[in-house]
């Protein structure tokens, strides 16, 4: 009897079915209770008492394999006529197909280093884990500089000399250090700050840092060159340098755009001045460049700093610096751009 079963289970095995109706007719062979299950079910009484276990496993495993097959064949019949289906009807519609949105902050920094490449700068990158040396020491910032404080920073418990960087001039210090001038170069990044998230600042964030170095660059090539990228950007032409204070950088300024006072959001945003300030500059200061290997006798360079997701917020009049970190497909997706 047992052997009887085995070879109901290889033949199991090797059916196949071309129609619904095949497969039907099968499941009530081997599946239903008027058929072999049934049958070995009122079998199991006249089996000597030693063989009932193997019996009922075997029986088990032929239900399981009849149970399995019926199931495979329905499917693939099923994908079998769903796919002629499309194949045979040439009017249906095609699939739409959902194309993604590119997040604000790429938007934005891709429009910046575009600008930028029209005049000669490439793009260079550093990673976000540093060292002392490259986001402070070698930046004019030895340790307990004062300035320090200016950035509050995120320490690797394990070793204080590193860090999460806390600004992207960690950058222009290994670029220096690689390569020889001139050099013009954007680097752009994240950066993180051990600051209280809020809806105007958050404890990471995005910066691009500029860095252009030759004979003779002098602080009018700095004015000209940021009065270009603020004409391209924001189409605002209207810049003003004010003093101000970095370490690495000899003199310094911050930068501020006129905006204008035109319409209601013009006076919020400007808190009825006209102006915005955007970013930090400076001609690099000669202890820079001898850390890094540069004659600062033989060249001068200025260096400019700003963050991309104030800027990202301003283009695109977004008043929550978290929705740029939350992933919302909704927020996201009403950005669309060719760059
Ligand atoms: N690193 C400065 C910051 O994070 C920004 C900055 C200011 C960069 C002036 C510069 C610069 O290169 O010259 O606040």
């Amino acid at each position: 009897m047992i052997d009887k079963i085995k070879e109901h289970i290889a033949e199991v095995e090797q059916f196949t079915a071309d129609s619904p109706e095949a497969v039907e007719a099968f499941r009530v062979k081997y599946l239903s209770k008027k058929g072999l299950m049934g049958k070995f079910a009122s079998e199991l009484r006249n089996v000597p008492n030693e063989q009932k276990r193997e019996f009922g496993q075997t029986v088990n495993k032929l239900k399981t394999v009849a149970t399995e097959k019926v199931a495979a064949l329905k499917a693939s019949l099923e994908n079998a006529s769903e796919e002629k289906g499309i194949y045979d009807d040439l009017t249906r519609p095609g699939e739409p197909i959902e194309l993604g949105a590119r997040h604000p902050i790429s938007i934005v920094k891709n429009q910046i280093t575009e600008i930028f490449s029209r005049i000669g700068f490439n793009v260079s990158e550093g990673p976000e884990i540093e060292d002392d040396w490259h986001n402070f020491t070698a930046l004019n910032l030895p340790e307990y500089h004062p300035a320090r404080d200016m950035q509050d920073t995120f320490f690797i418990q394990t070793n204080p000399d590193i860090l999460l960087r806390t600004h992207t001039s960690s950058v222009q210090v290994r670029y220096m250090e690689n390569n020889k001038p001139p050099i013009r170069t954007i680097s752009p990044g994240r950066v993180y700050r051990n600051e209280a998230i809020s809806a105007r600042s958050h404890c990471f964030f995005h910066q691009v840092e500029g860095l252009y170095i030759d004979k003779n660059v002098s602080f009018a090539d700095l004015k000209q060159t940021l009065q270009f990228f603020t004409t391209e950007l924001f189409g605002k032409s209207k810049i003003r340098l004010r003093p101000s204070y970095f370490p690495f950088t000899e003199p310094s300024a911050e930068v501020d755009v006129y905006w204008g006072l035109e319409t209601e959001t013009d006076y919020r945003m400007t808190k009825g001045t006209g102006w915005l300030e955007i970013m930090g500059c400076g001609m690099v200061d000669p202890n820079v460049l001898t850390n890094c290997g540069i004659d600062p006798e033989a060249y001068s360079g200025f260096a400019f700093g700003m963050g991309i997701d104030r800027i990202a917020l301003l283009l695109h009049q977004i008043s929550d610096i978290r929705l740029l970190s939350e992933n919302d497909v909704r927020f996201l997706e009403q950005f669309r751009s060719a760059l």
